[in-house]
């Protein structure tokens, strides 16, 4: 903890990894790497670090910076990913991100940019922006206290709360009723996720079915937190329909790279040449991250650049 205090600190060590970070040159599954290190550093430097990569030309990557600055939960980020929202040059699943991750720092400030796209014409940036704001009053107001919520077991700031209901049965009507708003949706999913079971993964995947893509891509990200084996068959169905929307399959090769099995890992070198760029991308990387087992060690960059300045 000492040593990475010094290194928030150190100019030096942060310019290293930006620079690794930026470095077009670099192999992905490096600039992924050096991306993670910086997030686990945190801090003002770090975050200008990442914010200063988002005119690269790989969205996996930028859509990926700006998960990071909101999983950082830092003030700082509010301006930068405000900037990113509004920006209509960026893709739209970079631009969904910045709308989640403004939700999950929960800024009441933020409230205004996110009203402005809360009806937009793209349905998944308007989505987002509504789960993000809900999730935003949700965060400052009194439900939140509310003590019959599940845990969530994994070490993410979700885009919206667990529901309220346990019941499996009940939350898979929530889940799969395209009448419903979709912040009352992803609460079943996260009620669903929290559960761990066999039986809540099979639920999960029936989601699949939605004619949401958004939706679709956020069952394939749950899917990828629970790791469990059931839901493999399900998340290969998706990448193997070429006319699913790259943003879900993307998810889904992700996924299978976080359940890492043998058969996972074959599966997802035959699409290491898809003709999308982001599924080709999310496969290179998640290969990276299953062969190194865990996103700790993944995020190695500082001890690369120190190793190499010492
Ligand atoms: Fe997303
Ligand atoms: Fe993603």
């Amino acid at each position: 903890m000492a040593a990475i205090e010094r290194m928030r600190n150190s100019n030096d060590s942060i310019s290293q990894i930006a620079s690794v970070l930026r470095d077009q040159n670099q192999p992905l599954t490096e600039r992924f790497r050096a991306l993670f290190t910086l997030r686990n550093l945190g801090g003002k430097k770090a975050i200008n670090a990442i914010a200063g990569t988002f005119s690269d030309p790989s969205a996996l990557l930028k859509h990926e910076l700006a998960y990071c600055l909101g999983q950082m939960q830092d003030d700082y980020a509010v301006s930068i990913l405000t900037e990113v929202l509004e920006d209509e040059n960026q893709e739209v699943i970079v631009r969904h991100e910045a709308g989640e991750a403004l939700g999950a720092i929960g800024s009441l400030s933020s409230i205004k940019v996110l009203k402005k796209f809360e009806h937009n014409d793209i349905i998944e940036l308007a989505h987002t922006c509504q789960l993000a704001i809900q999730r935003i009053r949700w965060l400052h107001g009194s439900d939140r206290h509310k003590k019959n919520l599940s845990k969530n077991p994994y070490n993410s700031i979700d885009p919206a709360p667990p529901a309220e209901c346990q019941d499996l049965v009940k939350l898979e009507k929530m889940l799969l009723d395209e009448s419903l708003p979709i912040y009352t949706r992803y609460r079943a999913m996260f009620s669903l996720r929290n559960m761990q079971t066999d039986e809540a993964c099979l639920v999960l995947a029936k989601g699949f079915s939605s004619s949401d893509v958004l939706f679709r891509h956020e069952i394939a990200y749950v899917l990828g937190q629970l790791q469990n084996p059931i839901s493999i068959k399900s998340l290969m169905e998706v990448v193997e329909k070429l006319d699913e929307d790259p943003m879900v399959r993307h998810e889904c090769a992700e996924a299978l790279g976080a359940l890492g099995t043998s058969e996972c890992t074959e599966f997802l070198a035959k699409y290491l040449s898809d003709k999308e760029r982001i599924v080709r991308e999310s496969c290179m990387v998640a290969l990276d991250i299953s062969e190194s087992g865990d996103q700790f060690q993944y995020a190695n960059t500082l001890s690369k650049v120190t190793s190499v300045s010492a």
